[in-house]
Parts: C-alpha cells; sequence; structure tokens
C-alpha cells in the first residue's frame, strides 16, 4: 500500500505563552476548534434536490487538493488539538485511492476519532475495508424508505443500493452507525417515523436535519418546504418516548434516547436552535479552501500556502492558527429569498 509522502517537522511542544500546555486552535470568542470536516471530493452519483441543481459544474481536477495535501493538512490539524476528522464529499467514496488518505490519517498522533459521512450507495463494496482500516463509525444519509421517492429526492440514486450498503455496515462491525435525514415538508415528512423505526430496529442512531440555504438549488422554494425539528419532535412523540440524552457526538445534534429502541435521534436545526455558540469545528473544501464556518464565506486558502510552500509544515500550521482571527460568530441563515452562498453543499460535505 503507498504511504503518502511530505516532509514532517517538529511540532510546536506549546503555544506562544503557554510553557506546557498542548498547542489548541482557540478563537475571538474562546471556542476551541477540535473537529476538522475534510471534504475529498466534490463529485458524487447522487444530485439531492436539497444539496446540487441539476446541472452541475463539477471542481477540475487540478484544482483538487491530492491525497499528499490532504493528509498534510489532517496532520497540521492534529498537531494543533484537533481530535476528530470526519471525510465528507461530495460522495466520499468516489475519490479514487481514499483508502490511503484513510491509512495515512488514522496513524496521526493525537487523532481520536476518524469517520466519514457517506450516501451509502459505494458501501456494497467498501464498508468492510472502512472498517478495517481503523473508521470507527459511519453516518449514511437516507431521507425516505420508498424508492419512487427516493429517485425524485436523489434525481439519480437508487434505494436498494442504499439499503444494501447499509447492510454492509452493519455486517462490518462499527461502532456505531448514525442514519442522517433532511425532512422537507410536502416530499418526506410523513416518514419520520419510520425512519426512526428503521434505523432503531437495526440498532442505529438517527439525526433529522432542517434544509440549509446553500446554492440555487431550482428544485424547490426553500421556504415553502421548511420542515422544523420541533414539527419532526412532535410527530415522533405520537409513536415514540423521547427522553432528553446529554449525550454529544462532538456535531451540532441535540439527542435524545428513544425509550422503545433504546436507540438516539438527534436533531439538528441549524435555523429553529442556533447551536453556534458552542461550535468546535472548521471545514476542508475539496479545494483547500478553510472554511470557517458553514453559513458564512470566511475562509483561507490553504491549497496556496500548500503550493507555494510544498510540504512546509510550519507555513501550513501558521495559515490555519492565524485562521482563528476570522472565524465568525454564526451563520445567518435565511430561507426566504435567493441564498445568499452560492457555494453549494458537496463543497463542504455539510
Ligand atoms: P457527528 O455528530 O459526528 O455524528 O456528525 P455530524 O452530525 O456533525 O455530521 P454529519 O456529516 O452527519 O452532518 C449532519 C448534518 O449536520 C449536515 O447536514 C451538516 O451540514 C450539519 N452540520 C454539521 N456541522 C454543522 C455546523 O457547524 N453548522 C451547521 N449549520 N450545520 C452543520
Ligand atoms: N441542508 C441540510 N443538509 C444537507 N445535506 C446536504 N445538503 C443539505 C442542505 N442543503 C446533508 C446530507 C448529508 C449531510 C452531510 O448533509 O443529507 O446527510
Ligand atoms: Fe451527494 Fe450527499 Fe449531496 Fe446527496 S447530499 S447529492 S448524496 S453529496
Amino acid at each position: 500500500m503507498s504511504s503518502l509522502a511530505f516532509k514532517p517537522t517538529a511540532v510546536p511542544e506549546s503555544p506562544a505563552g503557554v510553557p506546557g500546555a498542548a498547542p489548541r486552535l482557540v478563537d475571538r470568542y474562546q471556542r476551541v476548534v477540535t473537529y476538522l470536516r475534510m471534504s475529498v471530493t466534490d463529485r458524487c452519483d447522487f444530485r439531492c434536490v436539497y444539496c446540487m441543481s441539476e446541472d452541475m459544474q463539477f471542481v477540475p481536477r487540478e484544482r483538487l487538493l491530492t491525497l499528499e495535501e490532504l493528509a498534510l493538512v489532517g496532520r497540521v490539524f492534529c498537531s494543533l488539538g484537533v481530535d476528530k476528522i470526519r471525510i465528507t464529499g461530495g460522495e466520499p467514496l468516489v475519490r479514487g485511492n481514499l483508502m490511503s488518505l484513510l491509512r495515512e490519517l488514522r496513524s496521526l498522533p493525537g487523532l481520536r476519532e476518524l469517520v466519514l459521512t457517506t450516501n451509502g450507495s459505494q458501501l456494497p463494496r467498501y464498508a468492510a475495508e472502512l472498517r478495517r482500516v481503523g473508521v470507527r463509525r459511519l453516518n449514511i444519509s437516507l431521507d425516505t424508505l420508498n424508492p419512487e421517492r427516493f429517485r425524485r429526492l436523489s434525481r439519480t440514486g437508487e434505494l436498494t443500493r442504499v439499503l444494501a450498503g447499509i447492510d454492509a455496515a452493519l455486517d462490518a462491525g462499527f461502532e456505531k452507525l448514525k442514519i442522517n435525514s433532511v425532512i422537507l415538508r410536502g416530499r418526506n415528512e410523513d416518514e419520520v417515523c419510520d425512519l426512526l423505526e428503521f434505523a432503531g430496529s437495526r440498532g442505529m442512531d438517527i439525526s433529522f436535519i432542517e434544509e440549509m440555504p446553500l446554492g440555487v438549488i431550482g428544485d424547490h422554494d426553500r421556504a415553502a418546504v421548511f420542515f422544523s425539528s420541533d414539527e419532526t419532535r412532535s410527530a415522533l412523540e405520537r409513536r415514540f418516548s423521547l427522553l432528553p440524552s446529554p449525550e454529544r457526538s462532538g456535531g451540532p445534534s441535540r439527542y435524545f434516547r428513544v425509550r422503545e429502541t433504546g436507540t438516539l435521534v438527534g436533531f439538528i436545526s441549524p435555523h429553529s436552535h442556533n447551536f453556534c455558540g458552542d461550535c468546535n469545528r472548521v471545514r476542508l473544501t475539496c479545494e483547500g479552501r478553510l472554511l470557517l464556518c458553514l453559513g458564512q464565506e470566511h475562509s483561507v486558502d490553504l491549497r496556496r500556502v500548500l503550493r507555494e510552500h510544498p510540504g512546509d509544515e510550519e507555513a501550513l500550521r501558521q495559515a490555519v492558527q492565524d485562521s482563528m482571527d476570522i472565524k465568525p460568530k454564526g451563520h445567518d441563515f435565511d430561507l426566504r429569498g435567493a441564498p445568499v452562498l452560492l457555494r453549494y453543499m458537496n463543497l463542504t460535505g455539510g
């Protein structure tokens, strides 16, 4: 297996002025960044209606970070106190030779969790290998259990393939699997109980997500189909007992334990329950732009640093540290009118 080559330099022992303390990324609001979401490709075999438009232009290959560059970014973040990396896309499993990157990241000192978010379509082929390379948890997107609706929502996807992917992941023995469902009024809001039942009966957690206004999608009026987490919760409570749970996965979900299944249900509610005050994460787009917030454009071009100073870990570390000064307080998502952010979700993987 090829090992990705780069020139490591010594990791700094402590942040400036704090003798002995481990280096950390702290922003102007004293939030500590410990979680990096890394998009490894903008390509995807689906075209989900809330994520993409029908005709997408993908980033030319030379503008994508190479696997070596991605590994170096991961290494620098871990040297600065990041202990969780989530691999996203697009669909991360369509990126060539992803497993070699995962192996490289897995062995980084300080990394506690390497996790991945996928649409599930490639899991029949890759689930066992993902588990073997040390991915502990997977989040798998599934918005409906109805094959025609699935086709309508994903435009190109096939439900049976994703269900086979979920079975393959269950067989592979991950520590935890979580289903992600984006809920839209008039499309799939009548399925929230069935989705929870599906996940819970297989020992999987589930998160229900409010749609976020990224990119011009053309399919629907986002304000008109908005279905709040509180509405989802009320619908679930007609069939299930939800007990508030202090559990956190390091992401934005607020969790409840489902008495009937013993599993967790989470709500990701950027509109109705803002969670920016606890934000612990930054994201790297597949082009190497370090986005300090999903809902704002504040960013640093790490690809430029990587290509102007090839293999120079120190230059990259400095750029990452400096980026903390521009991490915004929070998003200003507004579902009415044209989206303010023209960037599509597939550049950042959410
Ligand atoms: P874990 O908590 O580790 O299980 O993952 P997660 O729920 O953070 O990650 P996942 O990739 O499954 O993302 C689920 C949804 O949460 C996606 O729709 C993301 O866009 C959304 N999300 C994650 N982080 C943020 C954030 O900082 N802000 C907003 N607005 N949404 C986020
Ligand atoms: N709003 C909310 N969630 C979205 N996702 C993709 N696009 C959007 C959007 N506009 C979700 C996917 C996947 C996760 C990474 O992000 O369904 O589960
Ligand atoms: Fe692909 Fe995920 Fe976007 Fe759907 S939401 S088009 S599966 S990247």
